[in-house]
């Protein structure tokens, strides 16, 4: 029986296709700071990585994980709400970003009333789009099992949809059959 490959390990090859050494990356949602990690070493030190939490205690984990794991430093990390990338990311590096992940719902291990919430990441997922590079790609990790989530990945879908598709291609990938069960959204821009 083959193994079935997480939806975590699926985004990473995804982004790896198009994301490469030198280029411009943002984490929406820091979290413990894994995908955070991951940007910083696809880049490299000559990339640069921008990351948002609205948690002090996640962007604390997370520079903790970089300062750990990489002998240089290429990313610049936001205590505040993803609906401020664009006031955020330096001018200079809007329509430049290659790769924009959100990977929503709530900090593993932490206070579960602090979670993505429907209208805020629509609002910064029209940001997002803005800032991207030609041939840069958006992934949202979408968790329809948790409370308010059924909806927020609801709406994040007839937002992918009304993209328009002769400048995004997009595409869903389910981790299972259930209704409950994590969704990735990927988009490119062509
Ligand atoms: C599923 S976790 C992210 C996991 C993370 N990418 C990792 O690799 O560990 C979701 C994160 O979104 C954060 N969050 C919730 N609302 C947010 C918002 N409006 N802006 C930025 N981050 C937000 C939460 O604090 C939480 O840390």
């Amino acid at each position: 029986m083959s193994k079935r490959i997480s939806l975590t390990t699926q985004t990473h090859q995804f982004i790896k296709k198009y994301l490469n050494t030198g280029d411009i990356a943002i984490d929406s949602t820091v979290g413990n700071g894994h995908d955070t990690l991951f940007l910083a070493r696809q880049v490299d030190r000559n990339g640069l990585v921008f990351g948002f939490d609205v948690q002090q205690q996640a962007i604390e984990s997370t520079q903790t994980r970089l300062d750990t794991n990489l002998s240089f430093k290429n990313s610049t990390l936001f205590n505040t709400s993803h609906e401020n990338l664009i006031e955020f990311i330096p001018n200079q590096y809007h329509g430049k970003v290659k790769a924009i992940m959100f990977n929503l719902g709530y900090l593993p291990g932490s206070d579960k009333a602090i979670i993505t919430q429907t209208d805020s990441t629509l609002f910064s997922l029209n940001q997002a789009i803005k800032l991207l590079a030609s041939n840069g790609v958006i992934t949202i990790m979408a968790y329809p099992g948790h409370s308010g989530g059924d909806l927020e990945t609801k709406q994040i879908r007839c937002w992918c949809k009304q993209l328009n598709t002769d400048k995004y291609v997009m595409k869903q990938i389910y981790s299972s059959e259930k209704a409950s069960a994590p969704v990735l959204f990927t988009i490119q821009k062509n």
